[in-house]
Protein backbone atom coordinates (compact mmCIF):
# COMPACT_ATOMS: atom_id res chain seq x y z
CA UNK A 1 0.00 0.00 0.00
CA UNK A 2 1.35 3.61 -0.86
CA UNK A 3 2.03 5.52 2.26
CA UNK A 4 0.99 9.29 3.51
CA UNK A 5 1.43 11.61 0.39
CA UNK A 6 -0.48 14.70 1.84
CA UNK A 7 2.55 16.19 2.66
CA UNK A 8 2.12 16.84 6.40
CA UNK A 9 -0.49 16.61 9.51
CA UNK A 10 -4.08 17.76 8.37
CA UNK A 11 -7.73 17.65 10.33
CA UNK A 12 -10.25 15.19 8.77
CA UNK A 13 -13.87 15.64 10.08
CA UNK A 14 -15.58 12.16 9.81
CA UNK A 15 -19.39 11.15 9.91
CA UNK A 16 -20.12 7.52 10.70
CA UNK A 17 -17.62 6.69 12.79
CA UNK A 18 -18.79 5.06 15.51
CA UNK A 19 -20.30 2.46 12.68
CA UNK A 20 -19.19 -0.80 11.51
CA UNK A 21 -16.99 0.42 8.47
CA UNK A 22 -16.22 4.18 10.40
CA UNK A 23 -14.86 2.93 13.59
CA UNK A 24 -12.54 0.53 11.51
CA UNK A 25 -11.39 3.44 9.94
CA UNK A 26 -10.70 6.52 12.51
CA UNK A 27 -7.80 4.94 14.84
CA UNK A 28 -5.72 3.09 12.01
CA UNK A 29 -6.06 6.53 9.51
CA UNK A 30 -4.54 8.23 13.14
CA UNK A 31 -1.86 5.89 13.25
CA UNK A 32 -1.35 6.16 9.61
CA UNK A 33 -0.50 9.97 9.91
CA UNK A 34 0.29 10.43 13.14
CA UNK A 35 0.56 14.57 13.32
CA UNK A 36 -2.76 14.81 12.84
CA UNK A 37 -6.32 14.73 14.30
CA UNK A 38 -10.21 14.03 13.65
CA UNK A 39 -13.65 14.97 14.67
CA UNK A 40 -15.84 12.77 14.75
CA UNK A 41 -19.87 13.92 14.63
CA UNK A 42 -21.61 11.13 16.56
CA UNK A 43 -25.35 11.15 17.16
CA UNK A 44 -26.09 11.74 21.25
CA UNK A 45 -27.71 13.24 23.78
CA UNK A 46 -24.76 15.47 24.69
CA UNK A 47 -21.10 15.86 24.32
CA UNK A 48 -20.02 13.52 26.75
CA UNK A 49 -22.76 10.87 25.61
CA UNK A 50 -20.84 11.04 22.14
CA UNK A 51 -17.87 10.96 23.20
CA UNK A 52 -18.28 7.59 25.07
CA UNK A 53 -20.49 6.20 22.00
CA UNK A 54 -17.05 7.12 20.09
CA UNK A 55 -14.85 5.47 22.25
CA UNK A 56 -16.48 2.41 22.98
CA UNK A 57 -17.67 2.14 19.33
CA UNK A 58 -13.40 2.30 18.45
CA UNK A 59 -12.15 0.26 21.24
CA UNK A 60 -14.30 -2.79 20.38
CA UNK A 61 -13.20 -2.16 16.81
CA UNK A 62 -9.95 -2.02 18.09
CA UNK A 63 -10.49 -5.32 19.34
CA UNK A 64 -11.97 -6.89 16.60
CA UNK A 65 -9.11 -6.56 14.93
CA UNK A 66 -6.46 -7.50 18.09
CA UNK A 67 -4.94 -4.02 17.52
CA UNK A 68 -2.09 -4.50 20.41
CA UNK A 69 -0.20 -1.14 20.41
CA UNK A 70 -0.89 2.79 19.63
CA UNK A 71 -4.67 2.18 20.02
CA UNK A 72 -5.04 4.72 23.09
CA UNK A 73 -3.04 7.32 22.01
CA UNK A 74 -4.51 7.43 18.36
CA UNK A 75 -7.84 7.55 20.65
CA UNK A 76 -6.64 10.20 21.94
CA UNK A 77 -6.56 11.95 19.12
CA UNK A 78 -10.03 11.33 18.18
CA UNK A 79 -13.01 14.23 19.28
CA UNK A 80 -15.97 13.06 19.15
CA UNK A 81 -18.66 16.20 18.41
CA UNK A 82 -22.40 15.59 19.02
CA UNK A 83 -24.32 16.42 16.01
CA UNK A 84 -26.92 15.07 13.43
CA UNK A 85 -26.12 14.77 9.43
CA UNK A 86 -29.55 15.80 9.18
CA UNK A 87 -29.35 18.54 11.85
CA UNK A 88 -30.18 22.25 9.83
CA UNK A 89 -29.25 24.13 12.89
CA UNK A 90 -25.75 23.03 12.55
CA UNK A 91 -24.77 23.92 16.29
CA UNK A 92 -21.89 21.26 16.04
CA UNK A 93 -20.34 23.51 12.79
CA UNK A 94 -19.19 25.74 15.37
CA UNK A 95 -18.23 23.41 17.38
CA UNK A 96 -15.73 21.90 14.53
CA UNK A 97 -14.63 25.77 14.48
CA UNK A 98 -13.70 25.76 17.86
CA UNK A 99 -11.83 22.68 17.65
CA UNK A 100 -10.32 23.73 14.75
CA UNK A 101 -8.83 26.61 16.55
CA UNK A 102 -5.82 24.49 18.31
CA UNK A 103 -5.00 23.22 14.70
CA UNK A 104 -2.57 25.67 13.33
CA UNK A 105 -4.56 26.38 10.12
CA UNK A 106 -3.88 23.07 9.25
CA UNK A 107 -5.74 22.07 6.22
CA UNK A 108 -9.22 20.15 7.03
CA UNK A 109 -10.33 17.11 5.27
CA UNK A 110 -14.15 15.38 5.39
CA UNK A 111 -14.81 11.91 5.01
CA UNK A 112 -18.70 11.66 5.16
CA UNK A 113 -19.65 7.86 5.58
CA UNK A 114 -22.85 8.54 7.54
CA UNK A 115 -25.88 6.79 6.40
CA UNK A 116 -29.26 4.97 6.80
CA UNK A 117 -28.40 1.19 5.31
CA UNK A 118 -32.19 0.15 5.66
CA UNK A 119 -33.79 -2.01 2.74
CA UNK A 120 -37.31 -1.90 4.15
CA UNK A 121 -39.69 -0.34 1.43
CA UNK A 122 -41.66 1.63 4.63
CA UNK A 123 -38.24 3.05 5.81
CA UNK A 124 -37.67 5.20 2.30
CA UNK A 125 -38.27 8.82 3.80
CA UNK A 126 -35.80 8.27 6.75
CA UNK A 127 -33.54 6.72 4.09
CA UNK A 128 -33.46 9.60 1.98
CA UNK A 129 -33.53 12.30 4.82
CA UNK A 130 -30.35 11.17 6.00
CA UNK A 131 -28.37 9.91 2.99
CA UNK A 132 -29.81 13.04 0.58
CA UNK A 133 -30.75 15.87 2.67
CA UNK A 134 -27.17 14.60 4.90
CA UNK A 135 -24.87 14.55 2.39
CA UNK A 136 -26.29 17.85 0.97
CA UNK A 137 -26.02 19.02 4.51
CA UNK A 138 -22.44 18.11 4.66
CA UNK A 139 -21.42 19.40 1.32
CA UNK A 140 -22.49 22.73 2.76
CA UNK A 141 -20.59 22.29 5.96
CA UNK A 142 -17.64 21.12 4.18
CA UNK A 143 -17.29 24.40 2.23
CA UNK A 144 -18.49 26.60 4.84
CA UNK A 145 -15.62 24.94 7.35
CA UNK A 146 -13.13 25.38 4.12
CA UNK A 147 -12.45 21.63 4.09
CA UNK A 148 -9.74 21.12 1.42
CA UNK A 149 -11.80 17.57 0.02
CA UNK A 150 -14.42 15.65 0.23
CA UNK A 151 -14.24 11.96 0.28
CA UNK A 152 -17.89 10.50 0.01
CA UNK A 153 -18.43 7.07 1.03
CA UNK A 154 -21.19 5.28 -1.48
CA UNK A 155 -22.07 2.07 -2.20
CA UNK A 156 -21.21 -0.38 -5.35
CA UNK A 157 -25.21 -0.96 -5.95
CA UNK A 158 -25.57 2.59 -7.03
CA UNK A 159 -25.17 0.34 -10.50
CA UNK A 160 -28.95 -0.65 -9.69
CA UNK A 161 -30.19 -3.17 -11.84
CA UNK A 162 -27.50 -2.49 -14.30
CA UNK A 163 -25.55 -6.13 -15.12
CA UNK A 164 -22.41 -6.77 -16.50
CA UNK A 165 -19.63 -4.63 -16.56
CA UNK A 166 -20.01 -1.95 -14.42
CA UNK A 167 -17.21 1.10 -14.54
CA UNK A 168 -16.51 3.38 -12.21
CA UNK A 169 -16.86 6.61 -13.92
CA UNK A 170 -20.62 6.92 -14.50
CA UNK A 171 -21.54 6.46 -18.27
CA UNK A 172 -24.64 5.94 -19.47
CA UNK A 173 -26.69 8.50 -16.67
CA UNK A 174 -29.00 6.65 -14.25
CA UNK A 175 -29.31 3.12 -14.01
CA UNK A 176 -32.94 1.40 -15.04
CA UNK A 177 -34.18 1.32 -11.73
CA UNK A 178 -33.08 0.74 -8.40
CA UNK A 179 -33.86 -2.35 -5.82
CA UNK A 180 -34.71 -0.51 -3.02
CA UNK A 181 -34.50 3.60 -1.75
CA UNK A 182 -31.19 2.62 -0.40
CA UNK A 183 -29.46 2.19 -3.45
CA UNK A 184 -31.62 5.00 -5.16
CA UNK A 185 -30.68 7.76 -2.35
CA UNK A 186 -26.66 6.70 -2.61
CA UNK A 187 -26.93 7.31 -6.53
CA UNK A 188 -28.90 10.95 -6.10
CA UNK A 189 -26.02 11.68 -3.15
CA UNK A 190 -23.15 10.77 -5.78
CA UNK A 191 -24.76 13.24 -7.86
CA UNK A 192 -25.03 15.77 -5.43
CA UNK A 193 -21.04 14.99 -4.85
CA UNK A 194 -20.36 16.02 -8.45
CA UNK A 195 -22.17 18.73 -8.98
CA UNK A 196 -21.11 20.31 -5.17
CA UNK A 197 -17.50 19.67 -6.54
CA UNK A 198 -18.45 21.09 -10.00
CA UNK A 199 -20.40 24.30 -8.67
CA UNK A 200 -17.88 25.44 -5.72
CA UNK A 201 -14.51 23.60 -6.94
CA UNK A 202 -14.53 21.15 -4.03
CA UNK A 203 -12.13 18.50 -4.75
CA UNK A 204 -13.72 14.82 -3.98
CA UNK A 205 -13.71 11.00 -4.20
CA UNK A 206 -16.01 8.64 -4.18
CA UNK A 207 -15.65 5.18 -3.02
CA UNK A 208 -17.90 2.30 -3.41
CA UNK A 209 -18.04 -1.02 -1.22
CA UNK A 210 -19.23 -3.80 -2.52
CA UNK A 211 -21.05 -6.07 0.26
CA UNK A 212 -18.58 -5.32 3.54
CA UNK A 213 -17.52 -8.95 5.73
CA UNK A 214 -16.06 -9.01 9.20
CA UNK A 215 -12.05 -8.86 9.79
CA UNK A 216 -9.74 -10.69 7.32
CA UNK A 217 -7.88 -11.93 10.25
CA UNK A 218 -9.76 -12.71 13.43
CA UNK A 219 -13.32 -12.65 11.42
CA UNK A 220 -15.19 -10.27 13.60
CA UNK A 221 -17.18 -7.75 13.17
CA UNK A 222 -19.11 -4.93 15.87
CA UNK A 223 -22.48 -4.51 13.70
CA UNK A 224 -24.30 -7.25 11.88
CA UNK A 225 -24.15 -6.02 8.55
CA UNK A 226 -26.15 -7.56 5.41
CA UNK A 227 -24.17 -10.66 4.49
CA UNK A 228 -24.84 -11.34 8.56
CA UNK A 229 -28.18 -10.89 8.27
CA UNK A 230 -28.96 -13.29 5.67
CA UNK A 231 -26.48 -15.84 7.47
CA UNK A 232 -28.83 -15.25 10.34
CA UNK A 233 -31.79 -15.52 8.51
CA UNK A 234 -30.69 -18.87 7.46
CA UNK A 235 -30.16 -20.04 10.50
CA UNK A 236 -33.45 -19.19 11.19
CA UNK A 237 -34.85 -20.86 8.69
CA UNK A 238 -32.56 -23.97 9.18
CA UNK A 239 -34.18 -24.28 13.10
CA UNK A 240 -37.59 -24.60 11.68
CA UNK A 241 -39.06 -28.35 11.04
CA UNK A 242 -40.31 -28.10 7.81
CA UNK A 243 -36.65 -27.31 6.29
CA UNK A 244 -34.98 -30.47 7.59
CA UNK A 245 -34.12 -32.64 5.62
CA UNK A 246 -35.00 -31.14 2.29
CA UNK A 247 -33.33 -29.59 -0.72
CA UNK A 248 -34.50 -26.18 -1.64
CA UNK A 249 -34.13 -25.31 -4.80
CA UNK A 250 -34.15 -21.55 -5.43
CA UNK A 251 -34.31 -19.51 -8.63
CA UNK A 252 -30.50 -18.29 -9.22
CA UNK A 253 -29.22 -17.77 -13.12
CA UNK A 254 -26.07 -19.28 -13.39
CA UNK A 255 -23.06 -17.56 -13.53
CA UNK A 256 -24.54 -15.41 -10.24
CA UNK A 257 -21.75 -14.16 -7.97
CA UNK A 258 -21.38 -12.45 -4.78
CA UNK A 259 -19.10 -10.01 -3.91
CA UNK A 260 -17.96 -9.90 -0.45
CA UNK A 261 -14.65 -7.57 0.63
CA UNK A 262 -13.64 -7.81 4.76
CA UNK A 263 -14.04 -4.35 5.99
CA UNK A 264 -9.62 -4.27 6.59
CA UNK A 265 -9.28 -4.60 2.81
CA UNK A 266 -12.08 -2.01 2.12
CA UNK A 267 -9.97 0.62 5.10
CA UNK A 268 -6.81 -0.19 3.45
CA UNK A 269 -7.66 0.81 -0.17
CA UNK A 270 -9.99 3.76 1.12
CA UNK A 271 -6.59 4.98 3.30
CA UNK A 272 -4.51 4.56 0.21
CA UNK A 273 -6.82 6.06 -1.95
CA UNK A 274 -6.75 9.33 0.27
CA UNK A 275 -3.68 9.33 0.22
CA UNK A 276 -2.20 9.22 -3.38
CA UNK A 277 -2.55 12.20 -4.23
CA UNK A 278 -4.47 14.88 -6.90
CA UNK A 279 -4.96 12.37 -9.22
CA UNK A 280 -7.45 10.07 -7.36
CA UNK A 281 -9.77 13.08 -7.36
CA UNK A 282 -13.16 13.86 -8.76
CA UNK A 283 -13.27 9.90 -9.42
CA UNK A 284 -15.55 7.05 -8.28
CA UNK A 285 -13.61 3.99 -6.62
CA UNK A 286 -15.05 0.25 -6.23
CA UNK A 287 -13.63 -1.53 -3.57
CA UNK A 288 -15.29 -4.28 -4.09
CA UNK A 289 -13.88 -7.90 -4.58
CA UNK A 290 -10.82 -8.97 -7.06
CA UNK A 291 -12.31 -12.32 -7.18
CA UNK A 292 -15.85 -12.29 -6.70
CA UNK A 293 -17.97 -16.55 -5.51
CA UNK A 294 -19.75 -18.24 -6.98
CA UNK A 295 -23.08 -18.18 -5.34
CA UNK A 296 -24.27 -21.68 -6.33
CA UNK A 297 -20.69 -22.38 -4.65
CA UNK A 298 -21.16 -20.64 -1.92
CA UNK A 299 -24.58 -21.70 -1.03
CA UNK A 300 -23.16 -25.72 -1.33
CA UNK A 301 -20.53 -25.02 0.78
CA UNK A 302 -22.02 -22.97 3.69
CA UNK A 303 -25.55 -23.36 3.51
CA UNK A 304 -25.12 -26.62 5.45
CA UNK A 305 -23.42 -24.63 8.31
CA UNK A 306 -27.18 -23.20 8.90
CA UNK A 307 -28.60 -26.86 8.45
CA UNK A 308 -30.06 -25.88 5.38
CA UNK A 309 -29.77 -27.77 2.06
CA UNK A 310 -30.24 -25.30 -0.69
CA UNK A 311 -29.94 -26.05 -4.36
CA UNK A 312 -29.74 -23.88 -7.94
CA UNK A 313 -32.66 -24.06 -10.60
CA UNK A 314 -32.94 -21.81 -13.17
CA UNK A 315 -37.22 -22.23 -12.99
CA UNK A 316 -39.19 -20.64 -10.66
CA UNK A 317 -39.64 -21.23 -7.23
CA UNK A 318 -40.36 -24.77 -7.38
CA UNK A 319 -42.30 -25.06 -3.99
CA UNK A 320 -44.24 -23.58 -1.11
CA UNK A 321 -40.70 -24.15 0.64
CA UNK A 322 -39.00 -22.29 -1.58
CA UNK A 323 -40.61 -19.31 -1.94
CA UNK A 324 -40.73 -19.02 1.86
CA UNK A 325 -36.87 -18.81 2.19
CA UNK A 326 -37.19 -16.32 -1.32
CA UNK A 327 -39.71 -14.61 0.65
CA UNK A 328 -37.28 -14.19 3.79
CA UNK A 329 -34.07 -13.34 1.81
CA UNK A 330 -36.39 -10.80 -0.27
CA UNK A 331 -34.30 -7.79 0.78
CA UNK A 332 -30.97 -9.10 -0.26
CA UNK A 333 -32.21 -11.10 -3.12
CA UNK A 334 -30.82 -8.42 -5.57
CA UNK A 335 -26.86 -8.85 -4.02
CA UNK A 336 -27.59 -12.34 -4.25
CA UNK A 337 -27.93 -12.93 -7.78
CA UNK A 338 -25.64 -10.88 -9.66
CA UNK A 339 -24.84 -11.81 -13.21
CA UNK A 340 -22.25 -8.02 -13.21
CA UNK A 341 -18.60 -7.09 -12.66
CA UNK A 342 -17.55 -4.38 -10.52
CA UNK A 343 -14.39 -2.78 -12.90
CA UNK A 344 -12.02 -1.18 -10.91
CA UNK A 345 -9.86 -0.08 -13.58
CA UNK A 346 -9.15 3.50 -11.40
CA UNK A 347 -8.42 1.21 -7.87
CA UNK A 348 -5.30 -0.09 -10.22
CA UNK A 349 -4.46 3.24 -12.54
CA UNK A 350 -3.99 4.60 -8.87
CA UNK A 351 -1.74 1.79 -8.02
CA UNK A 352 -3.85 0.02 -5.40
CA UNK A 353 -2.22 -3.74 -4.83
CA UNK A 354 -3.74 -6.84 -6.06
CA UNK A 355 -6.34 -8.43 -3.12
CA UNK A 356 -5.35 -12.03 -2.16
CA UNK A 357 -7.00 -14.64 -3.38
CA UNK A 358 -10.62 -14.65 -1.77
CA UNK A 359 -12.45 -18.03 -2.56
CA UNK A 360 -15.23 -20.16 -0.87
CA UNK A 361 -12.80 -21.77 1.55
CA UNK A 362 -11.65 -18.21 2.63
CA UNK A 363 -15.34 -17.52 3.24
CA UNK A 364 -16.09 -20.30 5.22
CA UNK A 365 -14.09 -19.35 8.85
CA UNK A 366 -16.10 -15.93 8.67
CA UNK A 367 -19.05 -17.59 8.54
CA UNK A 368 -18.49 -20.53 11.44
CA UNK A 369 -17.01 -17.17 13.63
CA UNK A 370 -20.41 -15.56 13.25
CA UNK A 371 -22.26 -18.86 13.91
CA UNK A 372 -20.35 -19.70 16.71
CA UNK A 373 -20.98 -16.15 18.36
CA UNK A 374 -24.71 -16.74 17.21
CA UNK A 375 -25.36 -19.81 18.95
N1 LIG B 1 -21.92 -2.41 5.42
C1 LIG B 1 -21.83 -2.64 4.11
O1 LIG B 1 -21.83 -3.81 3.66
C2 LIG B 1 -21.68 -1.48 3.16
C3 LIG B 1 -21.53 -1.78 1.80
C4 LIG B 1 -21.38 -0.72 0.88
C5 LIG B 1 -21.38 0.58 1.33
N2 LIG B 1 -21.54 0.84 2.65
C6 LIG B 1 -21.53 2.25 3.06
O2 LIG B 1 -20.59 2.39 4.10
C7 LIG B 1 -21.00 3.43 4.99
C8 LIG B 1 -20.95 2.92 6.42
O3 LIG B 1 -21.83 1.80 6.54
P1 LIG B 1 -21.77 0.85 7.83
O4 LIG B 1 -21.87 -0.54 7.35
O5 LIG B 1 -20.65 1.26 8.69
O6 LIG B 1 -23.16 1.22 8.53
P2 LIG B 1 -23.53 1.36 10.06
O7 LIG B 1 -22.75 0.43 10.91
O8 LIG B 1 -25.03 1.30 10.12
O9 LIG B 1 -23.07 2.83 10.41
C9 LIG B 1 -23.78 3.95 9.97
C10 LIG B 1 -23.24 5.14 10.68
O10 LIG B 1 -23.94 6.32 10.22
C11 LIG B 1 -24.36 7.03 11.37
N3 LIG B 1 -25.56 7.83 11.10
C12 LIG B 1 -26.74 7.41 10.58
N4 LIG B 1 -27.58 8.45 10.51
C13 LIG B 1 -26.93 9.54 11.01
C14 LIG B 1 -27.29 10.89 11.19
N5 LIG B 1 -28.51 11.35 10.88
N6 LIG B 1 -26.35 11.74 11.70
C15 LIG B 1 -25.12 11.28 12.05
N7 LIG B 1 -24.73 10.00 11.88
C16 LIG B 1 -25.63 9.14 11.37
C17 LIG B 1 -24.66 5.96 12.40
O11 LIG B 1 -24.75 6.54 13.66
P3 LIG B 1 -25.78 5.96 14.77
O12 LIG B 1 -25.00 4.89 15.48
O13 LIG B 1 -26.11 7.11 15.61
O14 LIG B 1 -26.99 5.39 14.06
C18 LIG B 1 -23.43 5.08 12.20
O15 LIG B 1 -22.32 5.65 12.82
C19 LIG B 1 -22.38 3.87 4.54
O16 LIG B 1 -22.25 5.06 3.80
C20 LIG B 1 -22.85 2.74 3.64
O17 LIG B 1 -23.73 3.22 2.64
C21 LIG B 1 -21.69 -0.15 3.58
Amino acid sequence: MQRQQDGGSHDILLTGSNGFLGSQFVTPWLQRHPASRAACLVRAADDPAADARLKAALLRAGADRNATTGLDEAIGRARAICGDVGDPAAAWLDDVRRWREGGDGRPLRVLHCAANLSFRPGDRDAVRAVNIDGTRFMLDAASRLGATEFNYVSTAYVAGDREGEILEDVVGGQPPGFSNAYEESKWEAEALVRGHGARTGMPFRILRPSIIIGHSVTYRLSALSGFYKVVETMLALGRMPRTRGRVILLPMPSGSTLDLIPVDTVVAEMMALMDAGPSTLGHAFHLTSDTPLPLVGVLDALSPLAGLTIGQTEEGPVDKLAELVMQRLRHYAPYLGQIRRFDRRNVRAAGIAPQPLFDVEALRPYVTSFIGHAA
